[in-house]
């Protein structure tokens, strides 16, 4: 069987997942070279999981006639340059998140993708995942009514205190919304569709931030994004859904998305994972029940969103985190500055169909 062939740009904190997936769950792609202005980390990669190529510089990789995909690994203030020269190159690309640091640059990435008829789009693909699969049956069948309503929460006190390099959540293209909001948001419009306008407050309470982290402990960042992030959004079904996310506060448990229905509330699992629990709360029952897993895919399974882009290559049909998605969702995540700052409702300029549910198929990383 003949492999859809990825190079990685960017081998930080979050390949090793991506890796070990594409190494040893998903059957139909292989990753064939790695690329990292930091050479020892490429280096590492193709040691551990005997990957045939280290390129010098991504223009390397995207000039290699043997790759199909350009999976974008990069900090997302680096997404644009990365992504726009491998969809130049002809490159189907798939790139964590977010699409771009701007709505602009998302905008632009789109638009160049569907002139030179390529796929872009990319994570996250926890939505995928058996947990919110299961929560899009349950709702698509009826079990909690029609959807009136919508919480999504995601509270912490920042990245620093774990994270090796954590500058750039507090950069351009950083911030809670642009890191942390990806999950909810795209859950959100899988769950109960497109999204019309979007009303939003911001803030940034701490101008100053310290890493706590090795190696780069007692650092001092200057926050150049808001880390208090409050929104409204309105969708297309009629249902308001409630968001904030924040890096500024000290909390227990980090994630909360919740979904109202006329019949009933679903509790949807940390869209930052791919399992459970789904809890369902009825009238009739008078308390929340788990509910069992319907889909495939419930342990941490990042990669399989670009395999889901290499059988929609391979078989020609539509491919499920595409730019349609990524960048509606990018639209969303920075409209509520821009609602912060106008002082009014924003009305968005995308519109979104949700693409097709997940299909089990027999064998464990194997897309349909
Ligand atoms: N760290 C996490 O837990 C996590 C989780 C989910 C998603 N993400 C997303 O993954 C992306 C990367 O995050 P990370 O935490 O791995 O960052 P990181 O800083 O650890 O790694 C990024 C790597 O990209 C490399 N790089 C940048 N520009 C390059 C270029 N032009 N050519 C080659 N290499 C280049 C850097 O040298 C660095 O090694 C971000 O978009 C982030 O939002 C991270």
């Amino acid at each position: 069987m003949s492999t859809v062939k990825v190079a990685m740009i960017g081998v930080g904190a979050i390949s090793g997942i991506y890796l070990e997936n594409i190494t040893n769950v998903f059957k139909e792609i292989e990753i064939i070279g790695v690329c990292d202005l930091i050479r020892e980390r490429a280096e590492s990669a193709k040691e551990k999981y005997e990957i045939k190529k280290i390129y010098d510089t991504m223009e390397d990789a995207f000039a290699d006639p043997e790759v199909d995909i350009v999976l974008n690994l990069t900090r997302p203030y680096e997404h644009f340059e990365v992504t726009k020269g491998a969809l130049l190159a002809g490159k189907h690309v798939y790139s964590e998140k977010p699409l771009g640091a701007t709505y602009s640059e998302g905008k632009l990435l789109a638009e160049l993708a569907e002139e030179k008829n390529l796929m872009l789009g990319g994570a996250p693909d926890t939505f995928l995942g058996s947990g919110i699969q299961t929560c899009r049956k349950l709702i698509d069948d009826g079990y909690i009514g029609q959807p009136i309503g919508a919480a999504a929460f995601m509270i912490c006190r920042g990245h620093e205190t774990w994270h090796p390099d954590p500058e750039f959540y507090y950069k351009f293209g950083g911030g809670p919304m642009l890191d942390m909001g990806p999950y909810y948001v795209t859950a959100l419009v899988n769950l109960l569709g497109g999204v019309s306008g979007v009303t939003g407050v911001t803030k940034t309470s701490f101008p100053k931030r310290t890493i706590t982290s090795t190696p780069k402990s007692g650092t001092i960042i200057d926050v150049d994004v808001p880390t208090y992030i409050t929104g409204i959004l309105n969708f297309d079904c009629g249902a308001v859904a409630t968001i904030f996310t924040t890096f500024d506060v000290y909390y227990k448990e980090s994630a909360r998305l919740e979904i109202y229905g006329s019949k009933g509330t679903l509790i949807v699992p940390d869209p930052n994972t791919f399992g459970g629990p789904v809890k369902l709360l009825r009238p009739e029952d008078g308390e929340f029940k788990e509910m069992p897993l319907l889909f495939d895919y419930a342990e941490n399974s990042r990669g399989l969103g670009v395999a889901d882009m290499a059988k929609a290559i391979t078989s020609g049909r539509d491919f499920r985190a595409s730019h349609l998605q990524t960048r509606h969702v990018l639209e969303i995540l920075t409209s509520f500055e821009k609602s912060s700052q106008e002082g009014k409702f924003v009305k968005l300029e995308t519109s979104y169909e949700r693409e097709m549910p997940m299909v089990n198929n027999p064998l464990h990383g194997v897309l349909d």
